[in-house]
């Protein structure tokens, strides 16, 4: 019994192989990812999430100047040939999202809920990694690609003086999305009856 939304759940996947290949403009691709962002909950309806949407140059940009500088400093020689093409790729798409978390949002609700102070910064947290699924859902649904990426804090700095971003403004995923150039491969799954127990009538 799949539902549209299962289906969808099913149908998305880290798609590394990205094009430009892409019908939707930028100003439809912006409103998509804008539009899952805001319309996913976060504790409080603190709206803690940030996102900074690069296109074009600006996306080739961050992967090919500032994650490349960055990464050419703590990565052996050796292994730099392989980092390069892997950058490549994550480059090859229409755009990147770099989300961050506004810490001063944490800090504001620490002071003024103390009852809660320890739970803010999870909470954050798991507010990022929604926005991040609704941000992973709604590409799915327009049949674009996207895979997560983690080069914070090495590229933070970097990012933060190139657009002026506020200090508090953390970056916690970067997110490369384009045309679909080649499926996922197979994916395992553990045996249900390892992560699931069922009680009750
Ligand atoms: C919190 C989180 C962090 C992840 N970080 C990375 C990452 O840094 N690089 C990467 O290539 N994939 C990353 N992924 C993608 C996972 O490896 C991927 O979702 C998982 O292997 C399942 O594959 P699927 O996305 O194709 O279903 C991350 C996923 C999650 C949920």
């Amino acid at each position: 019994m799949m539902s549209n939304f299962l289906e969808l759940q099913t149908q998305r996947r880290s798609i590394y192989a990205l094009g430009k290949n892409i019908d939707l403009s930028k100003a439809e691709l912006t409103e998509v990812i804008q539009n899952a962002i805001k319309q996913a909950p976060s504790a409080f309806n603190s709206q803690s999430s940030r996102a900074l949407i690069l296109f074009g140059q600006e996306s080739d940009d961050f992967w090919n100047k500032i994650a490349y500088s960055e990464l050419e400093k703590v990565t052996p020689a050796e292994a730099f040939e392989n980092t390069k093409a892997k950058l490549a790729s994550f480059a090859a798409g229409v755009g990147t999202i770099l989300l961050f978390e506004d810490q001063d949002v944490i800090k504001n609700l620490e002071e003024n809920f103390p009852l809660y102070a320890d739970n803010f910064q999870p909470w954050s947290e798991q507010a990022h990694g929604i926005a991040l699924y609704a941000t992973w859902l709604a590409l799915t649904e327009q049949n674009i690609g996207m895979s997560v990426q983690h080069y914070n804090p090495l590229v933070d700095a970097q990012v933060a003086a190139k657009y002026d971003l506020p200090a508090n403004w953390k970056l916690r995923a970067q997110i490369p999305f384009g045309s679909i150039e080649a499926p996922a491969g197979e994916k395992e799954f553990m045996a249900d009856q390892d992560r699931f127990k069922v009680f009750g009538d």
